[in-house]
């Protein structure tokens, strides 16, 4: 399969059509952005990790019954995907306090919560993606009521099925995003990436962080954390 033309770009992705109407090619870029687009950077080899890693989790996810877009690799960068218009409602899910959380609420960050917390961000650029709620989300059109459920429970399950799996990885899955798409027949799947630039991921023994915060905090070696991540990820 082909990329014909580029019919979208985003801050981390440009996404191709396809001589199948159904299908896209997603290409990864090094290209790294964090606090809306206002910090702008380059992070070496984090297209073809975040691609592959995408592609890992989403896999396992379908084996455990998540529908995602995912389709076929084609290279290290470059992904086939179901094409879906993507509902604008982030999902976020955490299982420690960390980044937003932590600021809003004025607490420290690696407090192990009882239960993971789900909350949805409406997905727009120019208001910065703002924390909304469940009846906002329904009162704006955003998704009904039956669509916000099933989001929030497959945001769960997600979590579940990553949450063991890194933990096998001596890591520890502290939150994440997740966005879904709608196929041309209603269905909502999965979309966009999950990587570390989409979660944040501390190391079990250290806490040391193997994700974007170290981009986003200027903490240095940022290509090391997402290579470690690889590494454990492929175990190579
Ligand atoms: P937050 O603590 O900044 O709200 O972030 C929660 C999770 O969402 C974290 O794993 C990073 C991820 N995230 C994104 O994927 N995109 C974003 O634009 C932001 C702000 C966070």
């Amino acid at each position: 399969m082909e990329k014909k033309e580029m019919i979208y770009e985003g801050k981390a992705k440009k996404v191709y059509s396809t001589d199948d109407e159904n299908l896209c090619i997603v290409s990864y870029k090094d290209d790294a952005t964090a606090f809306n687009g206002l910090k702008k950077g380059t992070i070496a080899g984090k297209g073809a990790v975040n691609n592959r890693m995408s592609n890992m989790i989403m896999k396992l996810l379908e084996k455990e019954g998540v529908a995602t877009h995912y389709v076929e690799e084609l290279s290290d960068r470059d992904t086939v995907v179901k094409k879906v218009k993507i509902v604008p409602l982030e999902v976020i899910v955490r299982n420690i306090s960390a980044g937003s959380f932590a600021k809003r609420y004025g607490v420290e960050e690696g407090i192990e919560f009882t239960e993971p917390t789900v909350e949805f961000s409406y997905k727009n650029d120019a208001l910065g993606d703002p924390l909304i709620n469940s009846s906002h989300a329904y009162a704006l059109g955003l998704a009904t009521k039956e669509e916000i459920e099933k989001k929030k429970k497959t945001a769960l399950k997600v979590n579940e099925v990553m949450k063991k799996y890194f933990y096998t990885l001596g890591i520890k899955l502290v939150d994440f995003k997740i966005e879904f798409g709608k196929l041309p027949d209603g269905k909502i799947i999965l979309a966009d990436e999950i990587s570390p630039d989409t979660c944040r991921l501390w190391d079990l023994k250290t806490n040391e962080k193997l994700d974007k915060d170290r981009f986003r905090r200027d903490m240095g070696g940022v290509e090391e954390a997402y290579n470690e991540v690889f590494r454990r990820l492929t175990n190579e």
